[in-house]
């Protein structure tokens, strides 16, 4: 049996593509492994409090912590501790603005934590996250794939690979709002990719 974490993180509730997509890929999962535990974290529905100073004091564990920073030091811990449970994580992530949605970003504000996840060496930082496969399905309203301008997914894999979550698939849907019929070759493809991501595995 193994444990798959999901985080989705698109804002657009039922008429997101990244959701959709990886909704999918949870009913083919589970089709395929039965026994398995999928975890859902939609960081949309359930935000996670935005990084400032009280909250990176308290992840530093200097000092008394008042109440609001001891919920976000267990809040962070919660959430590493979901990534060390799974063997798999599939994660969402849409372009908007040309970056990941801030939902997200939250999300690797409070996960990314020197001496947790990972650590300084004298070859430079090392992750602690390690022996875990990643779905990154990314969703673009344009073609950026290869540009300078893919920075979603550019941004997604340095900070995975900063935590040792470097064996990563990825899923590509782009071209969604380009029209129809590019829409409909972008999740066909992403489709594909997922398709072939489960049934490697
Ligand atoms: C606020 C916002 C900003 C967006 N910015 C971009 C962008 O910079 N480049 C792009 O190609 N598409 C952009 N899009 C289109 C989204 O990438 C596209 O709608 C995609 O389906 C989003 O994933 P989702 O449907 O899972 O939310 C943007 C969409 C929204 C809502």
């Amino acid at each position: 049996m193994s444990n798959v974490l999901v985080i989705q993180s698109s804002i657009l509730g039922s008429y997101s593509q990244s959701a959709k997509l990886l909704d999918n890929f949870a009913v083919e999962w589970k089709q395929k492994h039965p026994a398995d535990n999928i975890v859902i974290r939609d960081l949309a529905a359930d935000p996670l409090p935005v990084l400032d100073g009280e909250i990176i004091a308290a992840l530093g564990g200097n000092g008394e912590l008042n109440e609001r920073q001891k919920a976000a030091a267990e809040l962070s811990l919660n959430l590493i501790e979901e990534v060390k449970t799974a063997d798999y994580v599939a994660i969402a992530v849409p372009m908007y603005n040309f970056g990941i949605p801030v939902q997200l970003k939250t999300w690797i504000d409070l996960i990314c934590r020197a001496g947790v996840t990972f650590s300084y060496t004298e070859n430079g930082p090392q992750g602690l996250l390690v022996g875990k496969k990643v779905l990154v399905v990314t969703t673009t309203g344009g073609a950026h794939r290869n540009t300078a301008t893919d920075l979603a997914l550019a941004h997604i894999q340095a900070v995975l690979s900063l935590v040792g979550l470097n064996d990563i698939s990825v899923a590509y849907a782009e071209t969604l709002n380009m029209g129809p019929e590019a829409q409909e070759r972008g999740l066909a493809e992403a489709t594909k990719a997922i398709q072939a991501f489960i049934a490697a595995h």
